[in-house]
């Protein structure tokens, strides 16, 4: 989420236009689809900076405790993936990029070639537009502000090629610098990280936000421009083994344990018109917080109305104001130290044998009443490694740092144990659990 969206206040329900009942799986043999991998790194925690709104997780990251003599050895398997990315190739001919798969955002961004590892950007993939013959300049600037850091460039237009298909005049931009996560890479990573891909609403992108003007970001294009048949894409990243994949038009079946449930998303303040509510992120109403729904006594954190959660792949945790964090900390990881850094120590021994689950409940698609779903994770798939010498791992349920406490938002750790589906024909979001193949991968 870019901090200058969560200026915005309150978001409304969608109207009464229900989406349609069709189930989005039966995409037809003669569908356009495009499947593409998601990749992550193996890594530690403490030594990898986080991108963005994203940024919480960078200061805590930044801040995790050295042990005295040098760099902690992690015990393998105890590592994480933090974000996950795709391959990309711009411009003619074509440079290949990785980029951050972030549905918190809209913006698609790669390094230019006045950006040096001094001003952040530290890869050897580098996008020059002097060398492509298919660039067009834009008159925007672009200047995208995360949390923490950020980057400067330029918009403009180009031919994005990816997994075969090709778009032309995607609307992209170079950056000159950049500051978050990406900017602290080594170069020889293994998995090196250029730039992002944001999969956000048309309304979410920063030259609307700045110029009142929109663009249709990747996967609306793809879909204007027929590349894809279906309105709609879905995300599975692997908890074990960082691998993944977006299908953009489609859904890949062999990944479900069963067919979807579906959450409208719902609209926020226009910002531009304050009279108007659009579609300003993929933010889902959550009607409560349900601690160990398992058992006999699950734990209810219920909201008058509901809140709007972004659910943002771009993102590690899950973070919600500290009020709630403590209630959930109480509730599931009670024996949690708050730390100095703002998020909640646990040791990685207990509760990586947890039965605990933490969960929310969100108004289901199409009901009128208070139908909700459920989507449930274990709290030992909550928790992320610090320092195994010390048997310290991190609760992946953070507190807000902001000062308005008003941000709610489920990241990877926790979409992790599910394929969601993002329809912005419908302006649905639909979550699956995984198939025994997934499970597996
Ligand atoms: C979708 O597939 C299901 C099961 O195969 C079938 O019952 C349903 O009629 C199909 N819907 C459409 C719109 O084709
Ligand atoms: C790239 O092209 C611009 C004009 O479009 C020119 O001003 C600039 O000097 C060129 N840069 C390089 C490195 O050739
Ligand atoms: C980018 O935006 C930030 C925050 O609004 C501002 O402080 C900064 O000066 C801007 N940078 C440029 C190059 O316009
Ligand atoms: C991250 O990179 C920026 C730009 O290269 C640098 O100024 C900053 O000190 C780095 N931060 C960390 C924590 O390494
Ligand atoms: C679907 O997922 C399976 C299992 O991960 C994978 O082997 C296959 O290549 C995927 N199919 C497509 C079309 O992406």
């Amino acid at each position: 989420m870019k901090v200058s969206l969560f200026s915005i206040a309150s978001l409304l329900i969608a109207s009464a236009a229900l989406s349609s009942t069709l189930p989005v799986t039966n995409v037809s043999q003669s569908s356009k689809v495009l499947s593409l991998p998601l990749i992550a790194q193996k890594r530690s925690i403490a030594s990898h900076p986080r991108f963005g709104r994203r940024s919480l997780n960078q200061d805590l990251i930044n801040s995790a405790p050295e042990s005295a003599d040098g760099p902690i050895i992690y015990t393998p398997g105890l590592y994480d993936y933090i974000a996950f990315s795709v391959p990309v190739s711009i411009g003619t001919p074509p440079r290949d990029f990785v980029l951050i798969f972030d549905t918190g955002s809209a913006d698609l961004w790669v390094p230019g070639n006045d950006c040096s590892a001094l001003d952040g950007c530290p890869g050897t993939a580098i996008y020059d537009k002097n060398a492509s013959s298919t660039w067009s300049p834009s008159e925007y600037k672009f200047n995208i502000t995360y949390i923490k850091g950020g980057a400067v460039g330029h918009y403009g237009t180009e031919t994005i090629k990816l997994a075969g298909a090709q778009l032309e005049k995607q609307v992209f931009a170079y950056v000159d610098q950049v500051s978050g996560p990406t900017a602290n890479q080594s170069a020889d990573t293994l998995v090196f990280e250029d730039g992002l891909i944001g999969a956000s609403y048309p309304h979410s992108t920063q030259m609307y936000f700045d110029y009142g003007v929109t663009y249709l970001p990747f996967h609306e294009a793809l879909y204007a421009q027929k590349v894809i048949s279906d309105p709609l894409f879905t995300v599975f990243m692997s908890a074990n083994s960082g691998q993944g994949e977006v299908v953009y038009g489609g859904v890949n079946t062999t990944l479900l344990g069963s067919d979807f449930v579906y959450t409208n998303v719902i609209q926020g303040y226009d910002p531009h018109n304050k009279e108007q509510t659009t579609y300003i992120g993929w933010f889902a109403p959550v009607t409560q917080i349900v601690l160990n729904r398992f058992t006999d006594s699950p734990t209810q954190i219920t909201f008058e109305n509901y809140k709007g959660m972004l659910v943002d792949t771009g993102t590690t945790n899950i973070i919600l104001p500290r009020v709630e964090v403590a209630k959930i900390v109480e509730a599931v990881v009670p024996d949690a130290q708050l730390t100095s850094y703002g998020w909640y120590s646990v040791a990685c021994s207990k509760y990586s044998t947890s039965t605990n689950t933490v969960g929310f409940d969100i108004i289901k698609s199409g009901a009128t009443s208070d139908q909700t779903i459920h989507i449930s994770v274990g709290v030992k798939d909550l928790i992320l490694p610090v320092d195994y010498d010390q048997d310290q791992c991190m609760f992946g349920v953070v507190p807000d740092q902001s000062e308005s406490q008003r941000n709610y938002l489920i990241g990877n750790i926790f979409l992790r144990h599910f394929v969601t589906l993002f329809h912005f024909g419908d302006n649905r979001i639909g979550f699956a659990p995984l198939s025994a193949a997934a499970l597996n991968m």
